[in-house]
């Protein structure tokens, strides 16, 4: 199971660029950079990363973004992920970046933007792992300054293939930016909105994803199971669901794989992705090996959310089609 887990092309569709800074990485970048950790080891670093909920992640998360500063340091910290996933045989990732998280710190968009992007050509030409990217608004943060980036990110909108919202979703409903997520779709772009696990008026927020800003994905959003009639929704609009076991297990001390498989049997287009690995200390692959523990899935239930992955990701159909092809060649020539 562990070797087909490794050697499947596979897509990861959630996950957070911040999320994947390496406390060896943070470590570098801030003696660089001339800013105090206060930690003196990665290790000790590591052992800090004590999170029970939503908050007191992202309480870490921002903490450890303080030593991106330079354009470089977002290429370092983009080409790693890459670096990384490929060696994982990732073939396609859609990443998610926090813009307001730098610009609020006096970090200029185009030094975030650009270092991100030099690495994501640089990735797709050396290693051939392709990559798209999607601007998140943090939701607790005013729908005026979700705007003012939007704006931000006009002259770069060929960089971006969608916008997000994520962070502290309490008493910050989807609702909250539906003019924000109306412009975006008129620019172009596609929408997804996180619904984190066991939030309050969880059930409402996916509600409002689905039918008033009609978002083309949700993040999370595995407490839809609760209600029947969001299954159904879920599953006659074949809006797919970014599911992040590992992450999950730090709220629900269990990877939720009981509800990946009501999913698979309510034909919910279910994914399997990382979120942030670098703090959850698991990239992809040990989502899947150890969500495959938990929930006994067989080779089939691995391929379909695999291939789920590949299904809704915001590609054209005819490049669907050609991943979704590897894979079965893979799983001809691997039995
Ligand atoms: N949820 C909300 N905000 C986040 C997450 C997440 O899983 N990761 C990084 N920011
Ligand atoms: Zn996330």
């Amino acid at each position: 199971m562990q070797a087909f887990i490794d050697n499947i092309p596979k897509a990861e569709l959630h996950v957070h660029l911040e999320g994947t800074l390496e406390p060896e990485l943070s470590f570098a970048l801030a003696k660089k950079n001339g800013i105090p950790l206060p930690y003196k080891t990665p290790e000790a670093l590591v052992e800090a990363y004590d999170f029970t909920d939503l908050p007191s992640f992202l309480e870490i998360y921002y903490a450890g973004m303080n030593v991106l500063v330079a354009e470089s340091d977002f290429y370092d910290l983009t080409m790693a992920y890459l670096t990384k996933a490929s060696n994982q045989n990732i073939v396609y990732a859609e990443l998610f970046f926090d813009p307001q998280a730098h610009t609020s710190r006096g970090i200029d968009f185009s030094i975030v933007i650009n270092g991100i992007h030099k690495a994501q050509v640089d990735a797709e030409q050396k290693l051939g792992i392709k990559s798209q990217l999607i601007m998140c608004f943090l939701r607790e943060l005013s729908a005026e300054s979700a705007m003012e980036h939007l704006s931000m990110a006009e002259p770069y909108l060929s960089y971006l293939v969608g916008v997000g919202l994520d962070s502290n979703e309490r008493d910050n409903p989807p609702i909250k930016f539906k003019q924000v997520f109306k412009k975006a779709r008129e620019l172009g772009l596609k929408l997804t909105m996180h619904c984190d696990v066991n939030q309050k008026n969880t059930l409402t927020h996916i509600g409002q994803c689905l039918d008033d800003i009609k978002v083309d994905r949700i993040d999370h959003g595995v407490n839809s199971l609760e209600d029947a009639s969001l299954v159904a929704k879920l599953r006659d609009s074949k809006i797919g669901l970014t599911v992040c076991p590992v992450s999950n297990r730090f709220v629900v001390q269990s990877l939720t794989a009981k509800e990946i498989r009501t999913m698979l049997d309510e034909q919910i287009m279910v994914t399997i992705n990382s979120d942030d690995p670098a703090y959850f200390r698991a990239y992809l692959n040990e989502n899947f090996i150890e969500l495959q523990k938990e929930g006994d899935f067989d080779k089939q239930d691995l391929q379909t959310l695999v291939e789920n992955s590949f299904r809704i990701a915001w590609l054209p159909e005819t490049e669907k089609q050609q991943y979704l092809s590897s894979i079965r060649d893979y799983v001809v020539t691997s039995s």
